[in-house]
């Protein structure tokens, strides 16, 4: 069995090497203080920020800026289309005392392609490589990317844009393996984590479908990553990054299963403490959309506090639920 060492992103060290993806309406400083609480995880990202909007954000006036101290070390995710919006995008984090710097090259909504942002830059290697230095020179943070497939599977073109990531200055890279137009029901080819990894001299951040300590195992035996990311499966269940890291560690006790609604109940007053109102009922429709898959009927959980229009309506429904249903936390 691999016991993984400690990630280092440049002078970051990640340990254990487990770490939260960028999810936008999810990893926010809720979810981010929760897993914290769980512990296991041991780097958190932002949801992707607008770097055109950022120099004119505070973590006063933007919720998706604020963080605590437990959440460390996290790294800021940019969403940028042109270098011009870096520098003063680049001050801000600086500013908010991120631990690091991410540029998302993966994302596939349509506004932001059509706009030149997240896997656009994947199809045009020249703009994607004046990012990236304009990034490297701006700040002496750590520095990554995370970046799908591509377009169309062309290994080729995939290998010239990581090793351009490698040699303009990125310090590690995550590679969701998927491409543009695959959807989440086909399977990560985790085969084009370990080519990477191969390639390049870099850490190599794995991610895609990892939703258990056996899984999180596999990712790290069939591809030589050097860490793990997590998303939807960390929204599901908060704890399993304890759960992993206590499967890949001694040193780590996984002492007892989590109670389910213990954790919604404690994601609620979270929420209500670290957002204003207008943002908590979204927020937690959202984070329960994939805390749901936690019980067999956890479409009626969903369709109940989706329907609840309140915070504290939800809350109740969604305790009344918790009353009379066991969760299925084995099928993860
Ligand atoms: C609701 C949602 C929002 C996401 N938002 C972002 C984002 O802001 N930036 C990003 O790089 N990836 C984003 N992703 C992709 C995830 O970071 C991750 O690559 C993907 O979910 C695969 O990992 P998983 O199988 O562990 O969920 C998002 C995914 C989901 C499901």
């Amino acid at each position: 069995m691999i016991q993984p060492d400690p990630l280092y992103i440049k002078n970051l060290r990640v340990d254990p090497p487990l770490i939260l993806a960028p999810m936008s309406g999810l990893s926010h400083t809720v979810l981010r203080q929760l897993i914290a609480e769980y512990g296991g995880c041991g780097l958190y990202y932002s949801e992707m920020l607008s770097a055109r909007a950022l120099p004119l954000e505070t973590p006063d006036s933007s919720p998706w800026l604020r963080s605590t101290t437990r959440e460390r070390p996290i790294i800021y995710q940019l969403l940028v289309s042109s270098a011009d919006e870096l520098p003063t995008a680049i001050e801000k984090i600086e500013s908010c005392n991120g631990d690091g710097l991410d540029l998302n090259m993966g994302c596939t909504t349509a506004l932001i392609t059509k706009r030149g942002g997240g896997i656009s830059l994947m199809k045009d290697l020249r703009r994607a490589e004046v990012i990236v230095k304009t990034s490297r020179s701006a700040t002496n943070l750590p520095l990554t990317a995370k970046i799908r497939l591509g377009w169309t599977l062309d290994w080729d073109a995939l290998k010239e844009f990581c090793l351009m990531l490698q040699d303009s200055g990125v310090d590690a890279i995550s590679v969701h393996p998927r491409l543009k137009q695959d959807r989440f029901k086909r399977p990560a080819r985790w085969e084009y984590i370990g080519r990477i990894k191969e390639l390049i001299d870099i850490p190599v951040i794995g991610n895609g479908d990892v939703d258990s300590p056996e899984a999180a195992m596999r990712m790290f035996e069939r591809t030589g990553c050097d860490a793990v990311m997590i998303g939807r499966a960390a929204v599901r269940c908060p704890w399993l990054f304890r759960q992993i890291a206590a499967s890949l560690s001694s040193h780590v006790h996984n002492e007892s299963l989590p109670e389910p609604p213990d954790a919604y109940n404690r994601f609620v007053s979270l929420l209500e403490t670290s957002f204003e109102p207008e943002y908590t009922f979204p927020l937690l429709k959202r984070f329960t959309f994939y805390f749901a898959k936690n019980y067999a009927f956890g479409h009626t959980l969903w369709r109940l506090v989706h329907n609840a229009g309140s915070v504290a309506k939800a809350a109740e429904l969604a305790n009344e639920f918790f009353s009379t249903q066991t969760p299925s936390l084995d099928s993860l």
